[in-house]
């Protein structure tokens, strides 16, 4: 397949990262049906990008009409038979290996045999996705950054069988949209979270422990290190069971204990605290 061949896209799961998926493939003249459980969901869904569309004429960074242009390229749809007509699926459903397992089986009957498929996953092994297809050379890791729309970086991860056809076309296409791929190779975590998720992880035990208020945790953090966001501030912006599925995906699969979620962030997950979705994490939302 040649990158001018890719012309429908479909992204599975819209929630925070398919959206932003979904968004930045439109704005660069893609169609893009997206797929998920529920009506509403997807009424959101599509409801959020406009929002985030709006940001960016009111910044002048786009028009009011190529707000809309990129609107029109958008579908949706609760099947995912829908994906049968794209070049390109990128699965973005929750960090769930048996839930991402399933989608792609049934993907491998929809789609037609030279169809590429990635995963947005934040952590799962991209060589056992892969195998629940026969096309594991067509499989790659599409790891995008939030906010999507935003963030320049896309870790591009080979599974033990990604073809250097597919990575080598997946980062054409990644530059294509304006985005800046980094390869990585496929272990647990990856490269971002592998060193993002302890820092977040060692914020939390100092939370747990006394050591500071939250406010004072991430304060330490913006004014002294520089970064644009508390790491408490950060995970309520990342989703609390995301975080937490992260690090037990790096213990399982790293084996060392210093991945060990901490018991406050599993006991926060268990309330349904998941951070900025939910309306409370480490901090509260309207
Ligand atoms: P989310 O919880 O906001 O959205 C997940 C969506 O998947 C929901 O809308 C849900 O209805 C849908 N879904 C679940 N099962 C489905 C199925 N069988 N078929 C269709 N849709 C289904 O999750 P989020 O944060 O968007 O994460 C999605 C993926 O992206 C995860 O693998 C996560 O690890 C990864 N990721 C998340 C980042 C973040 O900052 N939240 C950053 C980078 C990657």
């Amino acid at each position: 397949m040649n990158i001018n061949d890719i012309k429908n896209v479909t992204v599975v799961g819209g929630g925070t990262m398919g959206n932003g998926i979904v968004q930045v493939f439109a704005s660069f003249g893609y169609n893009v049906t997206l797929v998920d459980l529920s009506q509403d969901v997807l009424a959101n869904a599509v409801a959020g990008i406009s929002k985030s569309l709006d940001r960016f004429v009111k910044k002048e960074k786009i028009t009011a009409e190529q707000k809309e242009t990129t609107l029109a390229l958008i579908s949706i749809s609760t099947d995912l038979n829908s994906a049968k007509d794209s070049q390109l699926v990128i699965e973005a459903v929750s960090e769930n290996l048996a839930v991402k397992l399933k989608i792609f089986e049934q993907l491998e009957s929809i789609c037609p045999a030279d169809t590429i498929f990635a995963s947005n996953t934040s952590s799962l092994p991209i060589t056992q996705l892969a195998s629940a297809t026969n096309r594991p050379s067509q499989f790659i890791g599409m790891h995008f950054m939030n906010p999507v729309p935003m963030m320049k970086l896309i870790e591009l991860i080979r599974g033990m069988a990604t073809s250097d056809e597919t990575f080598k076309l997946i980062k054409e296409l990644s530059e294509k949209l304006n985005k800046t791929p980094v390869e990585v190779n496929d272990f647990p975590g990856f490269i971002a979270n592998r060193i993002l998720l302890p820092m977040i992880n060692e914020a939390i035990f100092a939370l747990f422990e006394g050591v500071g208020t939250a406010e004072a945790i991430d304060d330490v953090m913006k004014l002294g290190m520089g970064h644009p966001m508390g790491p408490l501030q950060l995970a309520d912006f990342i989703g609390l069971d995301v975080c937490l599925a992260i690090l037990e995906v790096m213990h399982d699969g790293l084996g060392d204990s210093k991945y060990r979620p901490c018991p406050l962030l599993k006991k926060m997950v268990q309330a349904g605290y998941l951070g900025r979705k939910s309306g409370r994490g480490f901090y509260e939302y309207n």
